[in-house]
């Protein structure tokens, strides 16, 4: 069937809300395609080229942010943590392993949320799940978990003004390798990682000093004065991304102009489902989470599905599977696909295996495990002589308590209610995020 913009219309689709106004709906579609895209199609081009060079081994990529971004917590300084934040984990890796990182945030549109059940109950009120707030809202009451269509234009303003600070700080100075030190944030300096972080920086300044001997500065290498970072976020509310589906003028080729890149999450991802439908028709590059329920035939449907040229640089496979399920899972997804001769890039995301509960009510993540699934990863690609590509993490620059664990300032189960923040998922702060990024760099 021919591919369009709409054609997963014509598909079973799942993790969908239910509009009522059906009309407001329509309008609400009909304006954000008049809108102006967010990103070029270059620059998912870029990213592409990129992708391909992280699948030849030839760069890492550091993919993070929050699990859901909110309209409540939309403020410019949490968006300037995280990209410092970024910043500080690729230039640790960076710096031991001397390849290049390839910064994606998740950020600029990462809205919408899959949730495992479609109703939340509390006190015998039972209401619609909360599925992100470019859908309905996190308050527990039936107008706030109402869906309504208006959300997908605030969460597209929000997007284009976290896109262009994003922009400006990428170009303005902010990421000039002269300010390694200004990245470290606030609440980590004092900390033993902070000092770790404080050695390296001055490492690499005397390194600036020595090439600025040389002629070489932040004015004649716009390398050293400026960076790339990309967007990306899970395409779930497919209304929304078709209406910023546009085609390229220069290849008249069709892209989504929402994110650089967009991945499908893992509860979506049947390969005779809309958001496959969707997704093989956009020249983006592309994710697909891989959970420990997938299977090797179908893993190889579903990348002759999205990549049906085997193009380099396309499709980025993000295993997440626990800690204590990769080792069982993973290798032979991974051989499979490494006998096909299929290009495809491998990541981790060593979050959404590890959730746990905790007797007091939280869900969080224990440390512990993530390293342990990444180290897993890593340990596992050594084994089949192939590429661990990246880490895909959901994160923060702030000084939040929702992950259990770190070696540089521990957080114990009973301090989790201090700063719990997220709309969502328990997100890495910014110590944890950095400690990960030194054990990383270590195995590359
Ligand atoms: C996510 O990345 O926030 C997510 C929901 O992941 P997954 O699809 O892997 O569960
Ligand atoms: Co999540």
């Amino acid at each position: 069937m021919q591919w369009s913009p709409s054609s997963w219309r014509n598909f079973p689709i799942k993790q969908q809300p239910e509009y009522e106004d059906k009309e407001l709906l329509a309008s609400v579609e009909r304006e954000l395609k008049s809108y102006p895209p967010l990103i070029f199609a270059g620059e998912a081009r870029n990213l592409q080229k990129d992708l391909a060079r992280v699948g030849r081994g030839e760069a890492f990529i550091v993919q993070g942010g929050d699990c859901a971004e909110s309209f409540s917590a939309f403020n410019g300084e949490t968006i300037k943590n995280l990209f410092k934040l970024i910043l500080q984990m690729s230039v640790v890796m960076t710096y031991s392993s001397g390849k290049p990182v390839i910064k994606i945030g998740r950020i600029a549109g990462q809205f919408a949320k899959p949730r495992s059940s479609d109703f939340e109950e509390k006190n015998g009120v039972k209401l619609p799940s909360y599925r992100g707030d470019i859908i309905n809202g996190i308050e527990f009451s039936k107008e706030a978990r109402q869906a309504d269509p208006t959300r997908m234009l605030r969460a597209y303003n929000q997007s284009a003004a976290t896109m262009n600070l994003i922009r400006a700080f990428s170009r303005g100075g902010l990421a000039d390798l002269n300010q390694v030190h200004k990245w470290n944030l606030d609440f980590i300096k004092g900390h033993p990682l902070g000092d770790r972080y404080e050695e390296l920086s001055c490492q690499i300044d005397k390194a600036m000093k020595f090439l600025a001997a040389a002629g070489i500065n932040s004015q004649t290498a716009p390398q050293l004065r400026q960076t790339v970072v990309y967007t990306s976020h899970e395409a779930l509310l497919l209304n929304y991304e078709e209406a910023l589906t546009r085609i390229d003028s220069l290849t008249n080729k069709c892209y989504n102009t929402s994110a650089h890149m967009l991945w499908i999450g893992d509860r979506t991802r049947d390969l005779n489902e809309a958001h496959i439908e969707y997704f093989r028709g956009i020249n983006n590059p592309i994710g697909c989470k891989v959970g420990p329920s997938m299977e090797a035939g179908e893993l190889i449907s579903l990348i002759d599905a999205l990549n049906p040229n085997n193009e380099e640089g396309r499709l980025n496979l993000i295993v997440r599977m626990g800690a204590d399920k990769i080792s069982k899972y993973y290798p032979p997804l991974l051989r499979a696909v490494k006998e096909s001769g299929k290009n495809v890039v491998w990541t981790i995301d060593p979050m959404h295996g590890n959730v746990e509960k905790t007797s007091t009510g939280f869900k969080t993540r224990d440390f512990e495990n993530i390293l342990s699934e990444v180290r897993k990863f890593f340990e596992i690609h050594r084994q089949e002589g192939t590429v661990a590509g990246g880490i895909h993490l959901e994160m923060t620059g702030e000084n939040v308590t929702e992950c259990t664990g770190s070696t540089s300032s521990p957080i114990t189960a009973d301090k989790l209610g201090d700063r719990y923040h997220t709309q969502c998922d328990p997100r890495l702060n910014a110590n944890q995020a950095l400690e990960l990024a030194f054990m990383i760099g270590e195995e590359l």
